[in-house]
């Protein structure tokens, strides 16, 4: 059992914080473990989080995970459900099956009003215990907890009636042992979100790893967020299709140690050919998101190297980006959320893989062109042309690299 007891005020933090005791009793003996807990804010909610997770650059796993800079990724979670809650039919429940001190969970019960049940899970018992106290700070009552496998979780929602109308998985390194359950336990027309944390894998440190986890392969590239995210997809994609379910992407979000994606979860099969391979060319730059291999560069005739099998269809929905953005007003976010949202809007109907300032000034050997002076010109000589949310240096064209270093 644990006991809460306030000490004192402590400003290292910038919001409002309070320093508390945990001490972990046992039936008879007292005092087995002790830990600090802070009280901080985010959005609308307080949160009980261990001191140490706040101070350290790799958050500690004890007494248990908390990692404040995946705030804006939460952030970015509130406005993604509080606007798929808008248009869905049916039993409004929240699966947070991978649920840490319930930073998700709670924020969810706490700042989205539709919301109707919240079921927030970890195998962590100290976790769960944090989360309890949480909610009670916030005087949160639609929060059910349990501590338990995420997949046991999961399983147990997998009745029509108990699935969830939201789904996350955000576990520490890759999601997919949990895809099968996760699609499962999420309502026809529901949405599942999942975030990967296995960078090294999905950039290409460990081929073998990526091939047997995500069955395909990245390419090193400027562009290797994007080729990251398409394996996810597609990862999830091929899961579904063995269940007969479709996935249709609605989001996608990225900053530097994490990869998250909303899906829409169909239950039909899906005949759309949205699998393939990014070819590209190490030699001079050029590539193609396509269904099928292609072996010899049309600009140069270098040999090209291929990534996938991977997602080549869309990344957002336009519709529900465009709510989004919409949405975000009515929570307190972080103002990049914005910024990122407007990005997304404009690179919605543009080609796969983006290209970089770096990547074009070291082919031109020059210093990099600023994004605005880019952007005119390509527009000028007639082509599309968008900033992306992938990359604060990166743009989307459908000119081709040989033009592009011919305009510069
Ligand atoms: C990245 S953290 C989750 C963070 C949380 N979603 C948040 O926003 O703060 C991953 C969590 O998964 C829990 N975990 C790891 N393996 C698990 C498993 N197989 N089943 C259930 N929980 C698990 C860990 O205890 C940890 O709390
Ligand atoms: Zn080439």
């Amino acid at each position: 059992m644990f006991v809460l007891s306030h000490i004192d005020n402590n400003s290292c933090y910038k919001e409002h914080v309070l320093t508390y005791q945990i001490i972990l009793e046992s039936i008879g003996e007292i005092e087995l473990e002790i830990e600090d807990l802070v009280e901080i804010v985010e959005g609308k909610t307080k949160l009980l989080v261990p001191k140490d997770s706040l101070s350290v650059n790799a958050p500690p796993k004890q007494p248990a995970f908390f990692n404040p800079r995946a705030r804006i990724s939460r952030d970015f979670s509130i406005i993604a459900y509080s606007t798929f809650l808008q248009n869905f039919k049916g039993p409004k429940i929240f699966l947070d099956s991978l649920a840490g001190i319930g930073a998700h969970s709670i924020r969810v019960a706490n700042e989205i009003e539709s919301i109707e049940q919240v079921f927030a899970n970890d195998v962590n018992p100290s976790a769960i215990e944090i989360a309890m106290r949480a909610a009670k700070l916030n005087k949160v009552t639609k929060c059910d907890f349990s501590e338990n496998e995420a997949c046991r979780f999961l399983s147990s929602h997998s009745k029509r009636d108990t699935r969830g109308a939201i789904v996350d998985i955000d576990p520490f390194g890759s999601p997919t042992r949990f895809l099968d359950c996760g699609i499962r336990a999420t309502s026809h027309g529901g949405l599942l979100s999942i975030t990967a944390t296995d960078l090294p894998v999905l950039h290409g440190l460990y081929q073998d790893a990526c091939k047997r986890k995500y069955y395909g392969v990245p390419v090193k590239t400027e562009y290797g967020n994007e080729i990251a995210i398409r394996l996810i997809l597609g990862c999830i994609h091929l899961v579904a299709g063995r269940l007969d379910v479709q996935i249709v992407p609605l989001f996608v979000q990225t900053n530097m140690h994490y990869y998250k994606v909303y899906v829409k979860v169909l239950v039909r099969t899906d005949s759309q050919e949205n699998m393939g391979y990014i070819v590209h060319c190490k030699s001079c730059g050029h590539r193609k998101v396509q269904n099928e291999k292609e072996f010899s560069c049309e600009i140069c005739s270098t040999k090209l190297d291929s990534a996938g099998p991977l997602w080549i269809g869309n990344l957002y929905d336009k519709a529900f980006v465009n709510q989004m953005l919409e949405e975000q007003k009515k929570f307190l976010v972080d103002k990049s959320c914005e910024k990122t949202l407007l990005k997304c809007q404009n690179e919605i109907c543009m080609p796969g893989t983006y290209f970089t300032l770096d990547e074009i000034a070291r082919k031109k050997r020059c210093a990099p062109i600023s994004l605005s002076k880019i952007i005119e010109k390509l527009q000028k000589d007639g082509f599309q042309v968008s900033q992306t949310s992938l990359d604060p240096s990166g743009f989307r064209t459908n000119a081709r690299i040989d033009k592009i270093l011919q305009i510069f």
